[in-house]
């Protein structure tokens, strides 16, 4: 694996599970694997979980990590070729990113989209100039688009929380949220549990809320929650804004908040969500707090799934 920026990187879903469930067994299995290496931690946006699990990810495999907040200690970036650079953007990725690219073994970036301009925003233009410029290889820790990591994490906690010998039922609900939200959590959901085959899969939002085709391609549609939900093993809980009329809230209608009385629908369904969640926004403390809840357990997971790209991305070095 040279970079890690979506599934389209993986060649083999199962076997980079595999590879991170092992490593939830044994987490120093290969701690000198990244001996006398250095893994860039760039965040233009904040973080709690992809920032501490990529970090201690690291550390389980001997890499040193250095995390460099851009959006508050560092000159604010160019990325727009051509540029007259007469405003208030300080450094050109251009010039920036081989400079990192020699400090660093392995660059990973977290950037958010704007949701003011989908064509911007869906063109990945800070991803791909590090990929372009950096000169090593690169992690997303979520992009204007997509989450991978997350959703590694995701498939890898279904694979080892499910039992039956049936495929899993999937069902990936929109939820309320006070803000508009990018839409990269579920794009990269539904990409991941697309390419990787093996579900029952449905995404239920509200009209006007409707993914990107090239990520949901292979889902099943339905604007009808309840009917939606039936018999579902697994609730995959997340906001996001419009995609059509980019970066809108339409309706926040509070009925499609998961509650205990839409778990009755289910097979007794687990609920996921990445975090960070609004409570009895998005998910009813009643979930959160509940059995069901995998919330924590899929959170956790986060290390193993980042120790298993970058171990990948290693042993490529
Ligand atoms: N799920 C997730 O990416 O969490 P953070 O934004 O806290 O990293």
């Amino acid at each position: 694996m040279k970079n890690f920026i979506s599934v389209n990187d993986v060649p083999d879903i199962n076997a980079l599970v595999a590879k991170a469930l092992a490593y939830k067994q044994n987490p120093f299995a290969d701690r000198t694997l990244g001996a006398d290496k250095r893994i860039g931690l760039l965040f233009l946006n904040p973080s709690l979980r992809t920032r501490l699990s990529t970090q201690v990810a690291a550390k389980n495999l001997g890499m040193e990590a250095i995390v460099f907040n851009v959006d508050k200690e560092g000159w604010a970036l160019e990325f727009e070729e051509g540029a007259i650079m007469s405003g208030n953007t300080v450094e050109h990725v251009k010039d920036a990113a081989p400079i990192l690219g020699q400090y660093f073994d392995i660059l990973c970036i977290r950037t958010f989209p704007s949701l003011k301009n989908r064509e911007d925003d869906y063109s990945e233009l800070v991803m791909n100039s590090f990929v372009q410029y950096a000169g090593v290889p690169i992690i997303s820790l979520e992009s204007a688009t997509l989450h991978p990591l997350q959703s590694l994490t995701d498939i890898l906690t279904i694979k080892e929380t499910f039992a039956a010998s049936h495929k899993p039922k999937i069902v990936l609900t929109w939820a309320p949220h006070v803000k508009p939200l990018p839409q990269c959590v579920a794009n990269s959901f539904a990409q991941w549990v697309n390419s990787w085959g093996e579900a029952d899969f449905v995404i239920t939002h509200p009209e006007h809320y409707e993914l990107s085709e090239q990520y949901t391609k292979g889902a099943t549609i339905n604007t009808n929650q309840n009917d939606a939900l039936k018999d579902a093993d697994f609730v995959y809980v997340k906001n996001w804004s419009t995609y059509n009329d980019y970066g809108k809230i339409y309706s926040n209608d509070p009925a499609w908040m998961l509650t205990e009385d839409k778990i009755k629908l289910t097979n007794n369904a687990k609920v996921m969500h990445c975090l960070p969640v609004r409570r009895n926004v998005e998910l009813s403390d009643e979930i959160l707090d509940s059995a069901n809840s995998l919330v924590t357990k899929q959170a956790g997971n986060r290390v193993w799934a980042a120790q298993a790209v970058i171990s990948e991305i290693l042993s490529g070095l």
